[in-house]
Formats: structure tokens, C-alpha cells, sequence
């Protein structure tokens, strides 16, 4: 259920990393509007427990997150998929690239239709894959996980109950909003949404070049996981060359939602601001 969903992050060490519900209801009542806001959702009596002001802030979580406010289908793209806008001719390329499984193999994972066709699409098939992502050794030492701690993905959820086939296999996530929502990949181990793209570049190039993480300026960290590795999808494509990254990124830009647009960089470069990356709060940002 969506609402379990919403009590687990909160609490979860790695993740909010809060101590305990009482904490985080203490942090609620500090805010005057939610005070007033949970009494007239869930009644006076709602803060008389911090059990029943906690499931009804998973309860307020998940109403959110159901509604159309929520999933608002008014990026760019789908605007230009109602015949309300153009897209550049560089996102079109993009587009096109993505659509087709002659150029990339994005569409095979992140699909680019949903039930109704394209205007519902989600760019997630909902399966999982490993597909090579190194861990995020920065993030490791910050949270306080063991050096030698090995993040296996899927195979430690206990519905799997630790089976080999599923180790490293993530959720494939949508890409709608990706280019706001930085840094990348389930733990964050890329900072730039052209970094992940070239990610995908490395495993069918075979230019030296292609083996760089220009994040690093060194070949690219080898896969947390090395089993199960998705390379019949990964290699299903010629690699892409630097005019078609650049289409794809410029086209993931145009999954933003209107009222994120804002957050996007600035198209000429002048005075980019980048957008605000969420930060785990148990993580301490390097300074700039
Ligand atoms: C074999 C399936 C597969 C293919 C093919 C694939 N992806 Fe992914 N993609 C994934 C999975 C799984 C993740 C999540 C990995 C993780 O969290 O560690 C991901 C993550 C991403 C992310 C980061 C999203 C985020 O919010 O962190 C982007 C961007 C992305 N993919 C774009 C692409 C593009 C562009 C292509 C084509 C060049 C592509 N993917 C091809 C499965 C795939």
C-alpha cells in the first residue's frame, strides 16, 4: 500500500534516518499550518498518540500522491504529444532515438508507452535489472555502512528471501522529472544526467575515450554487483556519438513537469543555476 511506503523512508537509517515516530511528529506539531491542517483531516484527537499522527501523515502521504496533482502530464513532451508545442530539432532527435530500438536500447526498459499508448507513458517497464551501477563509496563512509557493505539490490527484499538471480537488480525508474531530480542511479553515484547517459555509452563503445567517467577523469568504477548484469539489453544498440547524448539529454529535459520547468538550466549556458539536488539527511554535501 502507498501508505506503507510513506512510513518506511522516514524512519529507515540510510535513508531520513529519523530516530523514531515521536521525532518526527515532534517535527510535524512544530509547523503551525500542518498542526491545523491534520485537525481538520483527522480530527482533534489526532496528536494525542504519535501512532495515529504517524498514520496520518502516511495517510496525507499517500492521498497526495494519488491524486492528479501528483501526476500532472504537462511536461514539454506531452504537451508536444497534444499538438500544443514544438520540440527543438535537437529534442526531436532525442525523441526519435529513444523511440526506436534501431538507435538505443532505452525504450526496452524505460518504455516509452503506458496503457493507453504514449500519452500515459511512464518510461519504466516496472522490471528489474542490474545494470552495472557502481557504488557510491562517498555516500558509503557518510552513512555509516561498512567498507566493505554490498548493496544487493532486489535480492534483499525479503519476498525474494536472498535468491542469487536477483542480486544488483534495481527497479527500473521513470524518467520523467530526471533531469530535475539529480544525482542519479539508486545511490546517487552520478552527478550529471549526461554522465548516466554516457554511463550507457561505455558498454557498447569501443573507444578509450568511452571508458572515461568525466565526473572522475578515470575509467568507470566497476559494477557493485557483477553478476546478473543486463548485457544483452545493454549492448542491444550501436553506442551513441556526442551530437546524440546530446539529443537524449535534451530530450529527458523535456519530461519535466511545467511546474518544475523552472529548475531546468538555463539553455544558453549563461548564468546556469543548478537545480537544487535532495540531499540524504544523514549525508554531509562536500563543499563546492
Ligand atoms: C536493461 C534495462 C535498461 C536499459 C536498456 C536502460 N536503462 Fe536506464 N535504468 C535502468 C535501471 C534498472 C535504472 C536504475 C539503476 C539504479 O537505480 O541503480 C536506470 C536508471 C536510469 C537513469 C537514472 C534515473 C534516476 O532517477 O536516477 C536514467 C537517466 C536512465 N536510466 C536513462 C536511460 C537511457 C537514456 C537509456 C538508453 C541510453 C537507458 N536508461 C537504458 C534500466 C535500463
Amino acid at each position: 500500500m502507498l501508505e506503507d511506503q510513506a512510513g518506511g523512508p522516514p524512519l529507515n537509517p540510510i535513508e531520513m534516518g529519523m530516530p523514531d515516530k515521536s521525532s518526527i511528529v515532534k517535527r510535524l506539531k512544530e509547523n503551525p499550518d500542518y498542526v491545523a491542517a491534520f485537525g481538520t483531516q483527522f480530527g482533534g484527537d489526532v496528536f494525542k498518540s504519535d501512532e495515529s499522527a504517524y498514520a496520518a501523515m502516511t495517510k496525507a502521504l499517500a492521498s497526495f500522491e494519488r491524486s492528479d496533482e501528483f501526476s500532472t502530464f504537462d511536461s514539454k513532451y506531452d504537451r508536444f504529444l497534444r499538438g500544443e508545442e514544438k520540440l527543438t530539432d535537437q529534442e526531436e532527435l532525442g525523441r526519435v532515438l529513444i523511440s526506436s530500438t534501431q538507435f538505443t536500447n532505452c525504450n526496452t526498459c524505460h518504455e516509452i508507452r503506458g496503457a493507453k499508448g504514449l500519452e500515459d507513458g511512464l518510461f519504466t517497464n516496472h522490471k528489474y535489472f542490474n545494470i552495472g551501477v557502481p557504488a557510491n563509496t562517498a555516500v558509503r563512509s557518510a552513512n555509516g555502512s561498512k567498507p566493505d557493505a554490498v548493496d544487493l539490490g532486489l535480492a534483499q527484499n525479503p519476498v525474494v528471501a536472498g535468491d542469487p538471480a536477483e542480486r544488483g537488480k534495481f527497479k527500473v525508474p521513470t524518467l520523467r522529472n530526471v533531469a530535475v531530480t539529480g544525482p542519479y542511479m539508486h545511490n546517487g553515484v552520478f552527478k550529471d544526467l549526461r554522465t548516466v547517459v554516457l554511463f550507457y555509452v561505455k558498454y557498447k563503445s569501443k573507444k578509450p575515450s568511452r571508458q572515461i567517467n568525466p565526473e572522475t577523469g578515470k575509467t568507470w568504477d566497476a559494477p557493485e554487483v557483477p553478476e546478473n548484469i543486463a548485457m544483452t539489453e545493454l549492448t542491444s544498440a550501436p553506442a551513441l556519438d556526442d551530437k546524440r547524448v546530446d539529443a537524449v539529454v535534451a530530450f529527458l529535459k523535456t519530461l519535466t513537469d511545467k511546474r518544475y520547468e523552472h529548475l531546468l538550466p538555463k539553455e544558453d549556458g549563461q548564468g546556469a543555476v543548478a537545480p537544487a539536488q535532495p540531499v540524504p539527511v544523514n549525508v554531509t554535501p562536500k563543499a563546492p
